[in-house]
């Protein structure tokens, strides 16, 4: 993992990471531990995580629990906290729109709370883990720019990253908190489980080594800005310390665009299966081509993404292998 050019600030700091045993915190912890920051606090109820997945790391604390517990909330906040990254969410569209209210309690009710606490403790920044896929709907024009708004969404998912952006404005405009509101693209690597809910990445590698058909929803011909999950934590490490990202939204990605039938067939040829099955389109997926522009972010963070796509799929399908048994025992589909 290449090292992050701010990675020094968060040197002797306190740092909460919500749903940090999930593939984005996870590797994130791993970043942290490369220096010694004073403490690290992990907060994950393990939803659809699992504990293993967090990396040992001597300073940090693992407390399994709810965000939307308030008592418990302020315990940790009260502690004095300087950087809160803010990943936990139901995930991800699918299961939103199988479980809406939960949905709408983790990323809506769940944000406002720990934005509350924020607030009220004075934290030094917050960093709301925010998703390109979602908030720019199914019709805006490519490269997707943080400038572009849509109110046309297609899953409750879609909806409650929004409303979180929208309560991450509010405090930032009515309390001056300190927050900014990354962007993430189809984000991948070692560190997801598959499941049921999960990516098409880890479920099309786990269904592969299963030796069974690549299901792919819709032609093939759709595209995806896949990024490799330690270029999203560079870009998050980079979001928490940049002064002029506060108060933004920034896309992270990598800016290329992939087909779908040829990441299943790489996946295939990587794993010596073969079979793929075309399914019907799912209703709620109408998103037929992403490609992030990444311009902001290069010139407010000098975010710069540099694992190509294959290596990272290589990288991917090593940890998977590495932790089939470990995955077999926690799997959900
Ligand atoms: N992975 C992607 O492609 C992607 C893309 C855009 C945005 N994001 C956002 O980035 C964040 C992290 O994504 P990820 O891929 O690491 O997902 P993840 O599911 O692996 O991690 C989220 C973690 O939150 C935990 N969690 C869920 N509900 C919780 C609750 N009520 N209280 C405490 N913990 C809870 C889960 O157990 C999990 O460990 C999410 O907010 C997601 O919406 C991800």
């Amino acid at each position: 993992m290449k090292e992050n050019k701010f990675l020094k600030e968060y040197k002797n700091k306190k740092i909460l990471i919500t749903g940090g045993a999930g593939c984005i915190g996870s590797n994130l912890v791993s970043a942290l531990a490369r220096l010694e920051v004073k403490k690290i606090i992990v907060l994950d109820d393990l939803s659809s995580s699992a504990r293993w997945n967090i990396p040992e790391v001597s300073n940090l604390t693992f407390v399994q629990g709810d965000i939307l517990n308030e008592m418990l909330l302020k315990e940790l906040f009260s502690e004095g906290l300087d950087y809160v990254f803010h990943l936990a969410a139901l995930f991800a569209n699918r299961n939103s729109v199988e479980h809406p209210q939960k949905d709408l309690m983790v990323g809506g009710l769940g944000t406002l709370r720990i934005l509350q606490q924020a607030h009220q403790f004075e934290v030094k920044k917050v960093v709301y883990a925010s998703s390109g896929c979602s908030v720019y709907g199914n019709h805006a024009p490519l490269p997707l720019k943080e400038d572009y708004k849509s109110i046309n969404l297609d899953t409750p998912y879609q909806i409650t990253k929004l409303l979180g952006e929208l309560y991450c404005n509010f405090f930032c405009n009515h309390y001056s908190l300190p927050v900014v509101r990354l962007r993430f693209f189809n984000v991948y690597g070692p560190g997801e489980i598959p499941g049921k809910y999960r990516n098409v990445i880890p479920n099309f590698i786990y269904w592969a080594m299963h030796k069974q058909q690549l299901p792919i929803t819709g032609t093939g011909e759709e595209t995806r800005d896949f990024t490799y999950v330690e270029d999203i934590v560079d870009g998050i490490l980079s979001g928490g310390v940049v002064p002029q990202a506060v108060g933004e939204a920034i896309n992270l990605a990598s800016g290329k665009e992939t087909k779908i039938i040829d990441l299943a067939k790489s996946i295939n040829k990587a794993l010596d299966n073969k079979e793929i099955i075309f399914l019907e389109k799912r209703k709620w997926d109408n998103s037929t081509r992403r490609r992030a522009s990444i311009d902001k972010a290069r010139k407010i963070l000098g975010y710069n993404p540099e694992v190509e796509f294959f290596d990272g799929l290589e990288k991917t399908i090593n940890w998977i292998k590495k932790n089939f048994t470990k995955i077999e025992e926690n799997i959900k589909f």
